[in-house]
């Protein structure tokens, strides 16, 4: 936490079954805000409906009997903009801060009325007093409205999703490589992996700062580990693996497909492959698996034929790689079919849609059960995997 005008008000949800709808978070996740106490008292974004109330009486605590002069909206996704009217309620004459885009958004939402509103553009600043927030947009870093404030007296940058990470800061409080990565990567391509070029034009932006201190909107602030996070940034939104190693992914309806699945990893063991990981599509975390796809440079999808197309959690996990615009990887294909073997193609189909991805050769087409004669078309694809 910076200095003492900084004050966190945010809350940690650990009730929530399913974040987005969609998302397991098991270790919770938190809804960030901050009040900045100056000669005027700005709060940065509320926080979701769903804590309102213990939201509320933070703020109350921390402003110790004053009023709020600016609301600041980085973002206007119910994650964080759903408390604005209890806000308003509670600090009558609270101005709203945010863009153009902002506040065609906010009346999505609430009735504005004559709420008083400044509308801020790239580079704008807002003198607080000791603090001053200059505004940078990052348009599609989730949504179109999506900005970040930088205070430029304590180099304290407002990253509003960006740098966010599952898990709350009460039980996941650490931002160190081996606790912060892989729950921020799963946040990071789950929640804004389609849009890299976007991110990669804030990151640009971020150059030009010099930043002590990273509030994201959810999960701990970064302070000593900016220079690493900045760095998987840098990748994610790049489409670059991580790693050299294998993800396999497999999607069975008899455990034929998984068998070969778990055979394939076993010769790539053999081979001195570094990593290897197998993901079974019907009962891992389908976000989780997403996520090792783009951790890992090679992947290799496995999956029963079924009626004359593939099984539907494959399928489902391409539509997922397509929808975050997953690219530039080498790809393994192993099908599995009893009468007319058709997945590999229907795989193939949806994999040419995709930018940059290498399909390897040799396709490998199992009939039923992994026979003895199976055994050369996956040690060939063990090697093209291993070149
Ligand atoms: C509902 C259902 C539909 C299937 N459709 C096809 C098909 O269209 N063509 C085919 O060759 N095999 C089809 N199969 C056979 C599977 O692909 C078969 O289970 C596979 O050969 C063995 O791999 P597994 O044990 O991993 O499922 C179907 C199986 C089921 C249960
Ligand atoms: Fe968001
Ligand atoms: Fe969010």
């Amino acid at each position: 936490m910076p200095g003492s005008a900084f004050r966190y008000v945010g809350v940690n949800d650990h009730d929530i079954d399913l974040f987005e709808g969609q998302y397991q978070v098991p270790q919770g996740i938190s809804y960030n805000s901050w009040l900045i106490l100056d000669e005027k008292v700005c709060l940065m974004d509320t926080v979701d409906r769903r804590k309102q109330g213990d939201f509320l009486s933070n703020v109350k605590a921390a402003l110790d009997g004053r009023g709020i002069d600016y609301l600041v909206v980085s973002h206007v996704e119910p994650d964080h903009a759903s408390s604005l009217q209890a806000v308003l309620d509670a600090w009558p004459g609270v101005t709203l801060v945010g863009n153009a885009k902002t506040f065609q958004l906010l009346e999505n939402y609430f009735a504005l009325g004559e709420t008083s509103r400044l509308v801020v553009k790239e580079g704008d600043t807002l003198p607080l007093g000791e603090h001053t927030l200059t505004f940078v947009m990052a348009p599609m870093v989730h949504w179109p409205e999506v900005m970040l404030s930088y205070e430029s007296s304590e180099q304290v940058l407002f990253s509003a999703d960006a740098f966010g990470r599952f898990g709350a800061p009460d039980i996941a409080p650490s931002t160190e490589p081996e606790d912060w990565d892989d729950e921020a990567r799963r946040y990071y391509l789950n929640i804004v992996g389609k849009y890299g070029p976007q991110v990669q034009a804030v990151l640009k932006k971020a150059e030009a700062l010099s930043i002590r201190e990273i509030l994201p909107l959810h999960g701990p602030a970064l302070t000593s580990s900016i220079p690493h996070a900045l760095e998987m940034y840098r990748k994610w939104s790049a489409y670059e693996p991580e790693c050299d190693g294998v993800f396999i992914a497999f999607a069975s309806l008899h455990g034929n497909t998984e068998l070969a699945a778990e055979h394939l990893a076993d010769i790539l063991d053999s081979k001195g492959c570094p990593e290897i990981l197998l993901a079974d599509l019907a009962r891992d975390d389908m976000s989780e698996a997403l996520a090792c796809a783009y951790k890992y440079g090679k992947v290799v999808l496995c999956a029963s034929t079924y009626n004359a197309g593939v099984m539907p959690f494959m399928e489902d996990f391409l539509h997922h790689l397509k929808a975050k615009n997953w690219q530039k990887r080498t790809v393994g294909l192993v099908e599995n079919g009893s009468w007319a073997p058709m997945a590999a193609k229907t795989m193939r189909a949806e994999l040419e849609g995709m930018k940059g991805i290498t399909i390897l050769e040799p396709v490998v087409t199992i009939k039923g059960a992994l026979k003895t004669t199976d055994e050369p078309q996956l040690a060939a694809l063990a090697d093209a995997l291993m070149q």
